[in-house]
């Protein structure tokens, strides 16, 4: 028999003891594996919310911020860019942000923002990816004569306007994205958080 002349105290021992290292070993290799799938610093950072001060914005005026390596656009409309959205639905393609995928439910209304002043957008443009141009001049443009204000994309002509909302007939499919935000004061906007208890 293979257990002939073994002590049966000493065998005892030995298996305790192999089961004790191998099990050190067993965290010792999946100490390197867990430090890999936490997300490093940087990344952390990367997706970090970001705290904009909008004290200094001017009406009309935008500020440009950088959140999950996008850009975000952050413009205080004025009273004439606010009243022009009103008569835009019947040149827009999704006038009332029926795409949920563009927007959270709050800012799912005709200024797609929490405040009606107060813009949030990430600033690329949803057809293949260009930086439109911030065009606020309520006046005819070369590219669309009964401009209110907006934004334009000139790598393929597409128009938004000053919410964010794609024009009929342009190549860019939906409105552009509006990310999670919310007020942490009058003058701070968080980026990357919604605003408590939203759904
Ligand atoms: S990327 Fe903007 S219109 Fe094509």
């Amino acid at each position: 028999m293979a257990d002939q002349g073994v002590n049966p105290g000493r065998r005892r021992f030995l298996t305790a003891t192999t089961a004790v290292v191998g099990g050190a070993g067993a965290i010792a290799a999946a100490v390197p594996f867990l430090a890999s799938w936490q997300p490093s610093a940087r990344a952390q950072q990367a997706g970090a919310p970001v705290t904009v001060d909008i004290s200094k914005l001017e009406p009309g005026a935008r500020l440009i911020e950088q959140w999950r390596g996008q850009p975000v656009w952050l413009i205080r409309r004025t009273p004439e860019q606010l009243a022009a959205l009103e008569g835009e639905a019947p040149r827009l393609r999704d006038p009332n942000s029926d795409n949920l995928e563009q927007q959270p439910e709050y800012a799912r209304n005709m200024y797609r923002s929490i405040r009606p002043e107060i813009a949030v957008l990430i600033g690329t443009c949803t057809h293949l990816g260009c930086s439109p141009l911030f065009k606020p001049e309520l006046e005819p443009q070369p590219f669309d004569a009964q401009w209110k204000g907006g934004f334009y994309c000139p790598c393929h002509n597409s128009r938004f306007d000053m919410a964010g909302r794609v024009y009929q007939g342009v190549p860019a499919p939906t409105n552009l994205k509006v990310p999670p935000y919310h007020f942490a004061d009058d003058n701070h906007v968080v980026i990357g958080v919604d605003p408590q208890g939203a759904a």
